[in-house]
């Protein structure tokens, strides 16, 4: 085994810190969701991952592509639930990419022209996240948007894995396939590489909606929640998150 699920965990640990510090997740962690930024990281999250299920499926026999591609991820039918729930049934002449949105989108689709095997960094980087932390991320925005039953956090429901235990295996059973592909040494330095960037193009777009945040809270309160730095989620050992958890709800 190439042991390249601890490689990627390891080797990005730095930029998910950088990615819990945003200013934008730490309003989140302190149940500040604002409705307008919030729909727009919803919209662009909808573009960045029609590319990337698109190009996934396209090298869906690719002989690493293949292997961690995995169609019950997937996330697109249900942002397009989130984005009726959010805009109304004409969501698509309402929604528009944000600049940090459309690098992002462009550089799915240069990865896969160029290199498809660096497509495992996308996946994992957006897919491990929403099955992490993303599902405590899903009970602070149900409860800050106060949102009824069953609507608009399509984003973070895996219908295929219903209770905690299921996910927790799930995970399990995608770094087993990350430990499986493969890869050589190069080839998963490059992988490692190519999440950092990810994490960086995530950072990117919640930065993007950074005033709109600020413009809904006020300056004071926006400085007093972002101006303390959190401890990150991933430098504990996997699955010994007890501390973030209590500490995010
Ligand atoms: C893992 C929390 C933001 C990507 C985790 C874990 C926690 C966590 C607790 C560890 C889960 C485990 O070991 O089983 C959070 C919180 C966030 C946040 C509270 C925001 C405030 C993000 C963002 C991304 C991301 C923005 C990327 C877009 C990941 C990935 C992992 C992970 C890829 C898997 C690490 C591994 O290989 O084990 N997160 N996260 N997270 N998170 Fe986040």
């Amino acid at each position: 085994s190439t042991d390249l699920a601890s490689k990627l965990r390891e080797g990005t640990k730095h930029s998910h810190t950088m990615a819990e510090n945003t200013a934008f997740m730490k309003c989140f962690l302190k149940g500040i969701v604002e409705r307008e930024p919030f729909r727009k990281l919803i919209a662009n999250l909808y573009l960045v991952y029609s590319a990337l299920e698109e190009q996934l499926q396209r090298y869906s026999t690719h002989p690493v592509v293949s292997l961690i591609y995995f169609p019950i991820l997937n996330r697109k039918a249900n942002l397009e639930k989130d984005l009726v729930f959010y805009y109304g049934e004409n969501w698509r002449e309402q929604i528009s990419a944000l600049e940090a949105g459309k690098v992002y989108v462009e550089r799915i689709n240069e990865v896969a022209n160029t290199e498809p095997a660096l497509l495992v960094a996308h996946a994992y980087v957006r897919y491990m996240g929403d099955l992490s932390g993303g599902q405590s991320l899903k009970k602070i925005i149900r409860s800050a948007l106060d949102l009824p039953a069953n609507e608009g956090t399509g984003l973070h429901e895996f219908e295929q894995l219903p209770s905690v235990e299921a996910i927790r295996a799930f995970k399990g059973q995608y770094r087993d396939a990350l430990n499986a592909l493969p890869v050589d040494d190069a080839l998963a330095e490059k992988i490692i590489a190519e999440a950092n960037y990810a994490f960086e193009l995530n950072r990117n777009v919640v930065h993007e909606l950074e005033a709109d945040v600020k413009a809904a809270i006020g300056d004071h309160v926006f400085d007093l929640i972002t101006r303390q730095d959190l401890p990150g989620s991933t430098e504990r050992s996997p699955g010994n998150n007890a501390v973030r958890l209590v500490a995010a709800e």
